[in-house]
């Protein structure tokens, strides 16, 4: 296995003015840029501004019309692991993380995804329980939830206060990340999934 970096994508999928969001995504990425073995990119889906999917062949073709797509899959395309940062909205995650999903299909597939979720009382862990099912239709492998409570821990002047506690679960879930990461870019090389 080489020591390459694992290029790591952080998945803001909030796409509200205000969101909780930002705070969280910017604690996970700052956790994970403080290690070496990550490069990390944090991608924030109301600046990737897709549309509501507009695609008109399946994305399992990977025939894609619109500038948007291809733009989406270059991005993620040269990843090899994502983080989704999941709001729980009505007890489930929210449509434009969906959305920015289905545009594409070969781009996640046989990548690891973490989830760090949150919410008020049930953190968040009811949206991640059912995107866990959209990952397996990806073929991703799931590697671990963080759950962030927002009632215990709010962000407060643009900033989350993790607990150590919560940290402890983001070092875990990427560690798992760089156990898995070389692995998965050998399946994607041998499936011929390119990079670029
Ligand atoms: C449309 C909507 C539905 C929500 N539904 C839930 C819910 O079912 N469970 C929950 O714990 N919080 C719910 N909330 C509260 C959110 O978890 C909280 O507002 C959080 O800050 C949303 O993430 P964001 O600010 O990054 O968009 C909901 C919020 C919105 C906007």
């Amino acid at each position: 296995m080489s020591n390459t970096p694992i290029r790591l994508q952080i998945i803001l999928g909030s796409t509200r003015p205000v969101r909780a969001g930002e705070a969280i995504a910017r604690w996970v990425s700052d956790v994970a840029s403080a290690r070496t073995d990550f490069e990390v990119e944090l991608i924030d889906l109301a600046q990737v501004n897709l549309p509501l999917l507009d695609e008109p062949r399946q994305p399992s073709q990977g025939d894609y019309q619109h500038e948007h797509t291809r733009r989406w899959s270059a991005t993620i395309r040269r990843g090899d692991a994502v983080i989704f940062v999941l709001p729980e909205y009505n007890h489930s995650f929210n449509a434009a993380t969906k959305n920015a999903v289905d545009f594409l299909y070969e781009e996640w597939r046989y990548k690891s995804a973490g989830i760090v979720c949150y919410g008020g009382g049930a953190r968040g862990t009811r949206a991640a329980q059912h995107f866990k099912t959209v990952l397996s239709a990806l073929k991703m492998t799931h590697v671990g939830d963080v759950a962030v409570g927002l009632s215990e821990v709010p962000v407060v002047d643009g900033a989350l206060a993790a607990t150590p506690q919560m940290t402890r679960a983001l070092t875990t879930l990427l560690n798992e990340t760089a156990r898995l990461s070389p692995h998965l870019r050998s399946l994607r090389e041998d499936a011929g999934i390119a990079p670029h």
